[in-house]
């Protein structure tokens, strides 16, 4: 009798690799929990060339209250990704929606503090140099009106330099590794956009180090069409590299939470494919990779945290492990 995965790997079995279509790197986001499910396991390491920590690799994890750092999990999920013969990108160092008790104890000494915040950095950077092939140093900086810089333990202590900080410290720790800039919504907020890219430019003119923009995508299928491809075009034109991150078109949040996704899967369709032509249309130097955020609709965050009475189906795979025609329409538009 076939159990589900042997159906599931079944579903897949006929089909090329999806990283075969390209020629820049295809990655995909995992999480420990996942790597005792053989056709997870099996899919992963066929179809995608770059793996991203979903959680293993932030500050909530590594992160201990005494200031000493856990590399378990992530280690874990290198080691499997050599097995695999794939790379690790590494997400994130530097979040405003993440500290943690160590640097709250410190906050109330700048010193103490910006010693703490590069050691956190360094420590990190060092322990996976050479293992990844990159980093989101500082994630989702900009609010999303685009008004300012977000408000967050990092930047109440050490101001604005902040960013510059954790660059800085990132690029002494490993000269070689790509640092990269990821936020999110850019394609929603054309103000945000352009807040984004002035910091970008202050960076650039001040000579920090940084050679990545990240677009993370994480957008619903009622999205208006143009809006990923001037983003795309935009990042691209300040000449560095560029990351669509996390990719993933929610149907549930473009029916507003209605059971009926019926009229939002050719927009969803039309989307994808608009991601694909416009990333693939970069010049193949400044194409630093795309990244799938989950395998199957239900590996997605979207269904872990709120899977309600009707799943969202925002990825490439659906649940038994089939491409889509969403999946289709991705390979055909890169091809
Ligand atoms: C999400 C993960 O998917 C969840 O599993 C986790 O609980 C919270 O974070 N932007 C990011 C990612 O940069 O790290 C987030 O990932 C999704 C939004």
């Amino acid at each position: 009798m076939l159990n589900a995965c042997t159906t599931g790997e079944a579903a897949t079995s006929n089909i090329a690799p999806l990283k075969s279509h390209i020629d820049f790197p295809l990655g995909i986001c995992a999480m420990t929990a996942q790597m005792d499910d053989p056709q997870w396991k099996s899919m992963v390491a066929t179809h995608f060339d770059r793996i991203t920590p979903e959680w293993e690799m932030k500050m909530e994890y590594i992160l201990q209250p005494d200031g000493s750092l856990r590399f378990d999990a992530p280690d874990r999920i290198v080691r499997q990704a050599r097995l695999n013969r794939q790379t690790v990108f590494g997400h994130t160092l530097i979040w405003y929606a993440q500290d943690g008790e160590h640097f709250q104890k410190l906050k109330g000494d700048r010193a103490e503090f910006e010693i703490a915040y590069r050691a956190y950095i360094s420590g990190v950077m060092n322990h996976y140099k050479g293992h990844v092939d990159g980093w989101d140093v500082v994630n989702e900086p900009i609010r999303d009106d685009g008004s300012d810089l977000r408000d967050c333990l990092w930047r109440e202590v050490l101001g604005d330099a902040y960013i510059d900080i954790a660059y800085r410290a990132a690029h002494e720790a490993d000269p070689a590794c790509p640092l990269v800039l990821n936020d999110y919504n850019l394609e929603y907020y054309p103000a945000k956009r352009k807040r984004f890219l002035q910091l970008v430019e202050g960076m650039m003119t001040r000579g920090t180090p940084l050679h990545v923009l990240g677009t993370q995508t994480h957008i619903a299928a009622d999205l208006p069409r143009g809006a990923i491809t001037q983003t795309i075009r935009e990042l691209a034109a300040t000449g560095l590299k560029i990351h669509l991150s996390e990719l993933d078109i929610s149907l549930k949040e473009a029916a507003k939470n209605a059971l009926d996704f019926r009229n939002y899967r050719d927009a969803q369709r039309a989307l994808i494919e608009e991601a694909a032509e416009a990333y693939a249309a970069l010049p193949s130097g400044q194409r630093f990779g795309l990244t799938i955020w989950g395998l199957r609709d239900k590996d997605s965050w979207y269904n872990r945290e709120n899977r309600g009475v009707r799943p969202d189906e925002p990825l490439l795979f659906d649940d038994k492990g089939a491409l889509k025609p969403l999946g289709q329409a991705f390979v055909k538009a890169l091809g």
